[in-house]
Order: C-alpha cells, then sequence, then structure tokens
C-alpha cells in the first residue's frame, strides 16, 4: 500500500460539465493512498483570470469517487464554480497536469450490518456522498438516498428515471441509479422530485418504517446539516455529517478551520476541533451548531 500524501502530480483524464454551473474532473494519478469517502484533496488551483497565470492557496475538494486501475488511480473531483480556483478547475483539458495532496481528512464509518444507511446530500455535497454509495453498493450494503436542491437548475448531476423498488416513478440522480440505490430528489420550488427539504424526504423513510435502524450520513450545507442532525437527534438515530470549512493548509497547522465540539474531558466541556484532521466527517452529536 502506498502511504504517500503528495504533494503529486496528476494528470486530467477528463473533464465534463453537467450544468451550467457544475464541472467534473477525472484525474489518473500514478500511486494514491489507500483513501476512503470523506476524505479530500488539496488542489493547486490557479488564477487564469488575469494574462499571467498567479497561484494561490490549496483549495480543499472532496474526493467524489477512486478507481484503481492498471494504468493508476483515477480520482472524481466534483466543482461548483463560485471562484478563481473552481474556474481554474472548471476549465482544464485533457492532458493537463494537477498538483494534489491527499487523502486527507477523516471518512464516513461503514453501518452496523443491521443497519439501512440513509446518505444525503446537498448542493455541492454530493461528491463524498456518491463515492460512499458506491461503496456501500459494492459490499451490498441497504441504503437509500435523498439529494436536494433549491431548484432543477441546481442539480449537478444528469437525472434518470429510476422507479422505486416498489415501481412508483422516481427521478433519481443518474450515479445512485447506476449502482442500484432508491435515491429521491427534493427541490425547494418543486420543479423536480419531491417539493420540500432534504428533512421532509427524511421524515416520510422514517416513518414509513418505524422499527428499521438507520444510519444517517449526511454532506451540504450547515443549515442543512444542523437540520438534519436535529430531526436524527430526536429519533436517536445514529447520524455522521461532512463539514465544510474554509481551510488555510487542509493539514491541521494554521488553524483556520476550527469547529466548536463538544468534549467531557475540557475543562467547559467543549473545545475546538479541526475540520481538516479531525474531520471533516464529524458524530453529529459532538458538533454545536453556530448560525
Ligand atoms: C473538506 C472540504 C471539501 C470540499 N469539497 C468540495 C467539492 O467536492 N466541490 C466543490 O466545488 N467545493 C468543495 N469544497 C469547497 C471549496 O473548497 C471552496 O469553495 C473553494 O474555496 C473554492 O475555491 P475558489 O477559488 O473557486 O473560490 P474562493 O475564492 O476560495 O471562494 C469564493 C467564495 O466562497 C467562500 N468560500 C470558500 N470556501 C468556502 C467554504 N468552505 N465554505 C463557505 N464559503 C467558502 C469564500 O469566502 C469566497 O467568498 C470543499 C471544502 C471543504 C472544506
Ligand atoms: S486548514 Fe489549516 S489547520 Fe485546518
Amino acid at each position: 500500500m502506498n502511504h504517500m500524501r503528495g504533494p503529486m502530480q496528476t494528470q486530467v483524464l477528463k473533464v465534463t460539465q453537467p450544468c451550467r454551473d457544475h464541472f467534473e474532473v477525472v484525474l489518473r494519478a500514478a500511486q494514491f493512498a489507500s483513501a476512503l469517502p470523506g476524505q479530500f484533496l488539496q488542489i493547486l488551483c490557479r488564477d487564469n483570470d488575469q494574462q499571467t497565470i498567479t497561484p494561490m492557496l490549496r483549495r480543499p475538494f472532496s474526493i467524489g469517487g477512486l478507481r484503481q486501475t492498471n494504468d493508476g488511480v483515477l480520482l472524481n473531483v466534483l466543482g461548483h464554480v463560485i471562484g478563481p480556483g473552481t474556474r481554474w478547475l472548471s476549465q482544464l483539458k485533457i492532458g493537463d497536469t494537477v498538483d494534489i495532496i491527499g487523502p486527507l481528512g477523516s471518512s464516513f464509518a461503514l453501518p452496523p450490518n443491521d443497519c439501512k444507511a440513509i446518505l444525503i446530500a446537498g448542493g455541492i455535497g454530493l461528491p463524498p456522498i456518491r463515492w460512499f454509495g458506491e461503496r456501500l453498493a459494492n459490499e451490498s450494503r441497504p441504503a437509500c438516498a435523498i439529494f436536494g436542491a433549491r431548484n432543477k437548475n441546481l442539480i449537478p448531476m444528469a437525472v434518470k428515471s429510476a422507479p422505486h423498488t416498489d415501481g412508483t416513478p422516481n427521478d433519481c440522480l443518474a450515479p445512485f441509479a447506476d449502482v442500484g440505490i432508491d435515491a429521491v430528489v427534493t427541490t425547494e420550488d418543486g420543479s423536480l422530485g419531491m417539493r420540500g427539504r432534504v428533512t421532509d424526504a427524511l421524515q416520510v423513510i422514517f416513518d414509513r418504517a418505524p422499527d428499521q435502524s438507520y444510519a444517517v450520513y449526511a454532506c451540504g450545507p450547515n443549515p442543512m446539516l444542523e437540520a438534519i442532525a436535529a430531526l436524527c437527534a430526536q429519533r436517536e438515530v445514529a447520524c455522521e455529517v461532512a463539514l465544510e470549512r474554509v481551510m488555510g493548509c487542509g493539514m491541521g497547522t494554521c488553524q483556520s478551520c476550527v469547529v466548536p465540539v463538544k468534549d467531557v474531558t475540557a475543562e467547559d466541556g467543549w473545545r475546538y476541533g479541526l475540520c481538516c484532521s479531525e474531520g471533516p466527517v464529524f458524530d453529529a452529536t459532538r458538533v454545536i451548531w453556530q448560525p
């Protein structure tokens, strides 16, 4: 097994644009340390808005998929264009070189055998959830998924019609349909799938089979994660959340990515954890949510 985390040079194998604001890049690394869903890469993005290309701080991106091939390790990065780094990534061409460090951070824990995993992604929280879904499907673990967006134009993946296992019609995100995971899409304006938020769909799943044990895994905007954590706490369901913080180094040195967490061993019952090294995946009951 390779334990090297980089920096290392990767080559762009593929760039796709699933919708106006999102892109997916497949990178090929000659070697890559063993990694798990939830972990992330620090990518040395560039700012090519100017005529001269200027370097900037590395940006964190979840590993959205990983495949070992005879020709190296393929890593998927899925992004939403919000600034110079993501714009640069979205404009890469096949054969370009990308400098990465990874895998970094913590990962999702597999659910106990008797538990059904409920995977929830909001917006650009999809990449780690999609990869975790693939892993659960490969291990034949029972799972279903919920993907939420404000409206259908903000869905970063192709949507396929994939009926639920009971035969009812369903608009499902292609990557979940492809691995046989039952998934619902929620949009706040009802433009696709169920009208409402991911917590409305979660409530329906809990109510439909109240005796089933569940483990919930979520990634997305903080208010969404907080609402999911509250619902899971009320139902006494285990929940892990992958958090995002602005990260300077991604490796525990700059202290820019703090998350207040409960800790009975700390003097006041809480302390700051580092999202980059203790996280980004946290047990939701430990997170102290802030506005
Ligand atoms: C562990 C982790 C995994 C991530 N995975 C992905 C991913 O898979 N795909 C993806 O598209 N993005 C992901 N992000 C977010 C991504 O790293 C940032 O959006 C990144 O800063 C974008 O770089 P940029 O140069 O395009 O924009 P920037 O110029 O860095 O940022 C543009 C604006 O967004 C704000 N911003 C930057 N980072 C964050 C943040 N983390 N939370 C809230 N606001 C922020 C900035 O303050 C600024 O206002 C992840 C972040 C973390 C911490
Ligand atoms: S990003 Fe530097 S300590 Fe976490």
